[in-house]
This record gives C-alpha cells, sequence and structure tokens, in this order.
C-alpha cells in the first residue's frame, strides 16, 4: 500500500504490547504467524523511518499496571498510541479508563480477527474508547495503524 505521505511534520508514537507477546514466533503460530516481537518492532521501525516519524518507542508487558502505566505517562510525550493490549482487551476496565483519561488517540491493534475467534475474545472493553480498530492483519495491523496515525498527524498539522 502506497500512502504517499508527505514526511515533514509526522511526530511521536508509543506501541503498547500487552500480556504474551513477547512469546511471539513461537507462541500459537497457526493463529499469531512466525514473526517475533522484535521483528515485529523492527518493521514498525523500518516504516516509521520511511514515514518520516521522528520518534517511535516500543513496550511490551505481561503487567496490566505498567500498560496502564505506560498510557498514563504517554501524556505530552507522545501524540499517538499503537495498542495491542493483548487478553487484556477483554476485560481491562483500568486500560481502558486510562485511555479515557489522557488526551493522546489510541489505535486498538491485532494480530488476529477477534471477532472470528472464541466467544469472549469479540467483545472489547477499550474498543468504545480508542479512535479506532484493526484487526486481522498480522503485523499488517500495526502497520496499518502506523500508516492511518501517520497521515492524521500529517492532516492535523496543516
Ligand atoms: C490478540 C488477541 C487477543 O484475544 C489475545 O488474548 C492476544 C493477542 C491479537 O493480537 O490477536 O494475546 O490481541
Amino acid at each position: 500500500m502506497e500512502l504517499n505521505i508527505d514526511a515533514t511534520n509526522t511526530k511521536r508514537i508509543l506501541v503498547l504490547h500487552g500480556p504474551n507477546l513477547n512469546l511471539l514466533g513461537t507462541r500459537e503460530p497457526e493463529v499469531y504467524g512466525t514473526l517475533t516481537l522484535n521483528a515485529i518492532n523492527e518493521k514498525l521501525r523500518e516504516r516509521a523511518k520511511e514515514l518520516g516519524v521522528d520518534e517511535i518507542e516500543f513496550l511490551q508487558s505481561n503487567f496490566e499496571g505498567a500498560l496502564v502505566e505506560a498510557i498514563q505517562n504517554a501524556r505530552g510525550h507522545y501524540d499517538f498510541i499503537i495498542l495491542n493490549a493483548a487478553a487484556l482487551t477483554h476485560y481491562s476496565i483500568a486500560l481502558r479508563d486510562a485511555i479515557s483519561a489522557i488526551p493522546v488517540p489510541v489505535i486498538e491493534v491485532h494480530l488476529s480477527n477477534i471477532h472470528r475467534r472464541e466467544e469472549f475474545r469479540h467483545k472489547s472493553v477499550i474498543a468504545p474508547v480508542v479512535m479506532g480498530q484493526i484487526c486481522g492483519f498480522g503485523v499488517d495491523s500495526y502497520i496499518a495503524a502506523l500508516e492511518i496515525a501517520t497521515r492524521k498527524l500529517q492532516r492535523d498539522s496543516k
């Protein structure tokens, strides 16, 4: 996909990965693919460079509180958050409240299509407070989120 994004004025993006995503590569490869988390981050870093993003930072945590704090601390430091909350997506009101508490826009991403999996994955408690959700495209869910965030920042700076 070529988006033809003007590389000026793009800004700082935080990518957050939730519980068990550190196991990507070996974790249920038939569902999540064979890319490791490092490989996903590297692809994002490369695409961010092409898009002229000034800063892209990554955090993976298996702890809800660490993710809540990262979201709280994003205020004033980042212009967009790309969040794969993993299992927390389906039940963490703490994460949802943290997203609601800050003005930084969040794009929810998932590698798998949560809507065609087990019923308990159909519900995202964060979906109502994020800008939008992208799921089912593997690493391209993250890449698409990055492209959309960049395009949005570009438009807003005009
Ligand atoms: C996931 C989907 C969640 O249901 C699951 O708990 C994950 C990964 C995904 O990226 O497809 O850990 O967020």
